[in-house]
């Protein structure tokens, strides 16, 4: 019963853990949506081709924020407060990853370097909301409720991803190869560590809401110290590696399709 698909199904079956694992989904894609918004917004003039790129990133997690506030909807549940331990966004922000919401907030242009930061932490976020909506398309694509849901943002996010080997391809053939590689492992090591601890916190939060037997939680909780160990040791080369990809300019396409705001 412990495989990603039972226990998806036991929190997608209960509309208390169904409405926190919404509201911590659309919560994390709201504020990547901002982030980006506001990176668009401050891109340096010597990197202004990006501009309309990272405006279409966060356009796109903006939209990921409303389609998991209407899948609550569609339940007629309102969003839940999100704990501050399953607030991954957030505690990457204060782990000193990424760029940090006060230097966004200013109206100063960002530097090569600032972009270099943005699209090596979202190289490595964007890995795991791939490899995240992977995981629910296998399992969940063609399901009623969600399956439409699940297989727009997994396509977003593969796009995100592409975008992001393709982008950082280019900055390091302009010199900032060294930089690029630096950011991408410190990104990597911090966030298996996040993810870890965030892993943990929502489990704990479905556990009590779930009704976990304890022998239930302390396995899970193994199985995500193991895949952190993993990580740490073998998995991260997939989160900092640069492959140029099939799909190239995936966020230079054009405004966000208008059927993904339903
Ligand atoms: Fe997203
Ligand atoms: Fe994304």
């Amino acid at each position: 019963m412990l495989s990603a698909r039972g226990l998806f199904t036991e929190i997608l079956d209960n509309d208390e853990s169904f409405r926190l694992f919404c509201s911590i989904a659309a919560s994390g894609e709201t504020q990547g949506g901002w982030e980006n918004g506001r990176i668009a917004a401050l891109v340096p003039p010597g990197l202004a081709e990006l501009a309309p790129k990272i405006a279409r990133h966060g356009a796109d997690e903006d939209k990921h924020g409303r389609i998991f506030n209407g899948l609550m909807h569609g339940r007629g549940l309102d969003p839940a407060p999100v704990p501050a331990d399953t607030d991954y966004t957030m505690l990457l922000e204060h782990a000193g990853i990424g760029l940090a919401h006060s230097r966004l907030r200013k109206d100063q242009p960002l530097s090569e370097q600032d972009i270099v930061t943005y699209l090596a932490h979202s190289r490595v976020t964007e890995q795991r909301a791939s490899e995240q909506m992977a995981l629910l398309l296998k399992h969940f694509g063609d399901h009623p409720e969600i399956g439409r849901a699940v297989r727009q943002i997994a396509r977003d996010e593969d796009n995100h991803l592409a975008y992001c080997h393709e982008e950082l391809l280019r900055l390091a053939a302009a010199g900032h190869g060294r930089l690029i590689h630096r950011t991408l492992h410190e990104c990597a090591l911090a966030e298996i560590r996040v993810y870890r601890e965030v892993s943990l916190a929502v489990m704990a939060h479905m556990g009590e809401l779930l009704h976990w037997s304890a022998a239930k939680s302390a396995t899970l909780r193994a199985g995500i110290r193991a895949v952190y160990a993993y990580e740490r040791v073998a998995g991260r080369r997939r989160m900092t590696s640069l492959t140029m990809p099939a799909r190239r300019n995936a966020l230079g396409g054009g405004p966000v399709a208008a059927e993904a705001t339903t």
